[in-house]
């Protein structure tokens, strides 16, 4: 896999998007008894959530994508299912995007089987409508060309994951760079600025995996 078509998200623009999206919730006159949050992406909305509705319960679900290499499909799973009992509770279902949709309908299908809500619906930052098998009850965006949004809460882990990619491929002819190429070919590629504090912490990551190799200021590609 090669360059991803990447916007840069900000703390500001979540707390700006949460608080859109507690608006259309509030503006239906849902008012959720407890807000359930899809680990992990729907952690931070979720909590904004609570704040902008007012609500004091929070609970959590993990849906999470599993890659059967051998098939090269994709399947999701919930761990550490456990029961509960939300029967005569409202609920409102958090997560950051709907993108293929899956995780959620996983999480959807589970809570209302063994959690028995009075009541269930879904509430995301944003929906890829083009490819979503959801459409959620609440979005605040509506993006409508497939893009890989980066979030704050996956900084790091996203630029590692890009960096990875990007060494691996432009690796193949030039095995030394400085920190600045690094960053330059990054920006290169992805036209997203994480800021160096990230840029060092993923290249900390890469020279932990045995990718690279620091040496007199230079990273040399051990891929
Ligand atoms: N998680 C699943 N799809 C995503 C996307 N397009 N951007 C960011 N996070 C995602």
């Amino acid at each position: 896999m090669g360059k991803v078509p990447t916007r840069l998200v900000s703390w500001e623009d979540i707390v700006e998007w949460s608080r859109g999206l507690a608006i259309k919730v509030r503006e239906s006159n849902y008012k959720p008894d407890v807000i359930i949050a899809v680990a992990r992406g729907g952690f931070v909305p979720a909590r904004l959530l609570c704040d902008f509705l007012n609500v004091e319960n929070l609970i959590s679900i993990q849906s999470q994508h599993w890659t059967e290499a051998a098939k090269a499909a994709e399947k999701a799973i919930i761990k550490f299912a456990y029961e509960l009992d939300l029967s005569g509770k409202k609920a409102l279902l958090v997560d950051d995007i709907v993108d293929t949709g899956e995780s959620l309908i996983l999480a959807r299908d589970f809570i209302l089987k063994h959690w028995k809500p009075a009541e269930l619906r879904i509430a995301t930052l944003q929906w890829i409508s083009p490819v979503a098998k959801l459409k959620p009850d609440y979005y605040y965006i509506e993006v409508t060309e497939w893009i890989w949004f980066q979030y704050p809460w996956t900084r790091l882990e996203d630029t590692f994951q890009f960096m990875k990619r990007m060494i691996s491929e432009e690796g193949k002819h030039k095995k030394v760079w400085s920190y600045d190429e690094l960053v330059g070919k990054f920006l290169e590629w992805y036209e997203i600025d994480v800021g160096e504090k990230y840029f060092r912490e993923a290249i900390r990551l890469l020279i932990e995996e045995g990718i690279l190799e620091l040496h007199d200021d230079m990273y040399y590609y051990r891929g």
